[in-house]
């Protein structure tokens, strides 16, 4: 699928491309971000940085052989290096030439590297909210034929919950926007491994089209569960889904421990990989609808996706109809009892 037949273009925003211990200092590496290759590396004193992949001089390649030396990137083919804020710093002969790396916003949050990216090419509308203060214990990732926000769209989608997971999940308020931020109050009753029936009450927070991310109290066993999943775009319709997952337990008698811990991540982990793997199939054959035909109490799927608006230039790709007054104050309307 190209960029023009795709039903939904390039969402601007923050992605992850990455895990933070996957680019130990001096390494390089290359990923994929909306079409393009992006390289990024981390430097000897533990930078990180994200360039566009062709070196200014004569375009080679700097994940095809690129090194770090100290704080600078080399590139492979005729050895000129760049330093940290991306001017020429040398070569070789010494000679250096007037032309700059071109430098990608980046940053670290909860263990994860995150590019901004934008089909305009603009600089950062926003910023990543401070992270939560945990390293994911446990992470999984899959490529879909599907797009970003129709991977979100399913956390208002409460219906397919109940129908595609048999999971009792239940909006409890409306969600709250502001600004990037879409936070979905909602309650799941699943049943737990010698736990029995739990009912877990937690706000779920998409920050823009790149992530969403939950915090779960387990008082059960004096823990916090902490979720991301992170949708990247990879081409017009090419979605790299990753999950991650902490868990911080302290189980009486046992207390808390690294490998209790690491053991209860994994587990949220499975379990989450396994409802997402009853999704891929729809994802992977749905068709995105600009005007799909929404049912009472599917109200948060209209504002989800006027929420999404924000991320595509010009008015988006929307849903067809005008957001009602007052769409971008922090609290949303009440659902109303009718079709939206
Ligand atoms: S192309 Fe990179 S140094 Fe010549
Ligand atoms: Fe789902």
């Amino acid at each position: 699928m190209d960029e023009r037949s795709a039903p939904l273009p390039y969402p601007s925003g923050w992605f992850c491309v990455g895990r933070v211990r996957d680019l130990p200092p001096g390494r390089v590496r290359t990923v994929r971000l909306m079409g393009e290759d992006v390289v990024l590396y981390r430097t000897r004193r533990g930078a990180v940085r994200a360039v566009g992949p062709h070196c200014p001089h004569l375009g080679a390649h700097f994940g095809a052989g690129g090194t770090v030396r100290g704080e600078e990137l080399v590139c492979p083919f005729h050895g000129f290096a760049f330093g940290p804020d991306g001017s020429c710093t040398g070569s070789p002969d010494g000679v250096r030439f007037r032309g700059s790396l071109d430098r990608r916003r980046l940053c670290e949050r909860d263990g994860a590297l995150f590019v901004w990216c934008a089909p305009d090419g603009g600089v950062p509308a926003w910023e990543l909210p401070p992270a939560v203060g945990v390293r994911p214990l446990a992470w999984w990732s899959g490529v879909d034929p599907t797009h970003p926000q129709e991977v979100l769209e399913n956390s208002v989608d409460f219906r397919h919950t109940r129908v595609l997971h048999g999971l009792d999940t239940r909006e409890t308020a409306p969600p709250e926007v502001a600004g990037p931020l879409f936070t979905v109050h909602q309650r799941t009753t699943t049943r737990f491994p010698g736990l029995g029936a739990v009912s877990l009450e937690q706000p779920v927070t998409l920050v823009g089209l790149g992530m969403m991310r939950l915090a779960v109290e387990l008082p059960q066993v004096g823990g916090t569960l902490w979720m991301w999943v992170l949708p990247t775009p990879l081409g017009p319709w090419r979605t790299r889904v990753r999950v991650a997952a902490t868990a911080a337990v302290s189980l009486p008698g046992v207390g808390s421990a690294r490998a209790v811990d690491r053991a209860a991540s994994w587990a949220a982990l499975r379990a989450t990989v396994r409802i997402l793997e009853q999704d891929r199939p729809v994802l992977a054959h749905k068709r995105y609808l600009a005007q799909p035909r929404l049912v009472p109490g599917e109200r948060s799927i209209g504002l989800f996706r006027r929420w999404a608006r924000q991320f595509y230039p010009g008015d988006g790709p929307g849903i067809h109809t005008e957001p009602p007054p007052g769409f971008r104050s922090v609290s949303a309307e009440p659902e109303p009892d009718a079709i939206d």
